[in-house]
């Protein structure tokens, strides 16, 4: 029997998974756990089930101890993990890809629609009982029919993402490290462009790369300024791939008409620049939170770490 550490509450399927095999020590309060008592507690842990709200790096591992051989997020995103210090130490990294790509294209569909269609302020007016009336020029957004989007990162959620915009008419243009199957590409009749053009062109574009030194502020003020002034921009990713602040001033200034967010730079901090505009939808990570999808990542993560630990392959490393 192996010690697995949990780091935050996950749903109880995969717990039960962990708990049939292995000692669990599992964090249960609400909230994230405070570092000094997740470094406690990972000493002699030989797995560790992580959430994106706590780091693992080189410190952590070292409180773990080198018997220490999975390292299991919750997350398809993993710029929480150290992975070279995982791989020095040889402990395995893994992530739950797939599992989430649904609910998280959902989520960019329905920021693209409530950004262009202007449904936060909306829903805005009524609450704040501001008084309104059916007019002809009243809160009007843009139709998404005949306009292109911009797709940042052509992985499963942008594909699923470009699947959805596709049925309400939308042409798709993106870029990404690799060129689509050309049976994809013919599927959305998706054409692959530089990022510098893909911003000229695009009426939405939505992020769907994932965080790291070379997308560190990828949208910033030089690229905000490459963009219509008609454009929106959703991020679903990592919050530091765009420069917030630039993004605010952008959107304050008309330079592109708005924005939807998922993702912050400083997570949870919201720049306050944003938080004093009508013309950006804001909401909390919510990505990848419905009951299944959750359920289905911890499962994911909980299975990756049980293989590991009976020496199988994991079903999905990160490589
Ligand atoms: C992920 O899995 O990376 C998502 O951001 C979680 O919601």
């Amino acid at each position: 029997m192996s010690r697995v550490v949990v780091t935050g509450r996950i749903p109880e399927a995969a717990l039960a998974a962990l708990r049939a095999e292995h000692e669990v020590d599992d964090w249960q309060e609400p909230g994230s756990i405070p570092r000094a008592e997740l470094l406690r507690r990972v000493a002699g842990a030989d797995a560790v089930v992580s959430l994106l709200t706590e780091k693992i790096d080189a410190e952590l591992l070292d409180a773990a101890g080198s018997q220490l051989r999975v390292v299991a997020n919750v997350a398809v995103g993993y710029d929480n993990i150290d992975v070279a210090a995982c791989a020095q130490r040889s402990v395995t990294a893994t992530n739950t890809p797939g599992v989430l790509t649904d609910a998280t294209a959902d989520i960019a569909l329905s920021l693209i629609l409530m950004s262009t269609r202007r449904l936060g302020e909306g829903e805005r007016t009524i609450r704040s009982g501001r008084p309104w009336k059916w007019g002809m020029f009243f809160l009007l957004g843009s139709s998404l029919q005949g306009k292109t989007l911009g797709i940042v990162g052509m992985g499963g959620i942008g594909q699923a993402t470009a699947r959805r915009a596709k049925a309400f008419g939308m042409e798709i243009v993106y870029q990404s490290r690799s060129e689509l199957d050309p049976a994809v590409a013919a599927e959305l009749g998706a054409r692959r462009v530089e990022l510098d053009e893909l911003l000229s062109v695009s009426d939405v574009v939505s992020l769907h790369c994932p965080y790291g030194p070379a997308t560190h502020h990828l949208i910033g003020a030089e690229q905000l300024e490459s963009m219509k002034p008609s454009a929106h921009l959703v991020n679903t990713a990592r919050g530091p791939v765009v420069d917030e602040a630039a993004l605010a001033s952008a959107l304050r200034a008309g330079t592109i008409a708005g924005a939807g967010l998922d993702v912050f730079e400083h997570e949870p901090e919201v720049h306050p620049g944003l938080l004093e505009l009508e013309n950006v939808t804001l909401v909390p990570h919510l990505g990848s939170a419905t009951v299944e999808t959750r359920t289905a990542m911890a499962v994911l993560a909980a299975d990756n770490a049980l293989a590991v630990l009976s020496g199988q392959e994991p079903p999905s490393p990160i490589r």
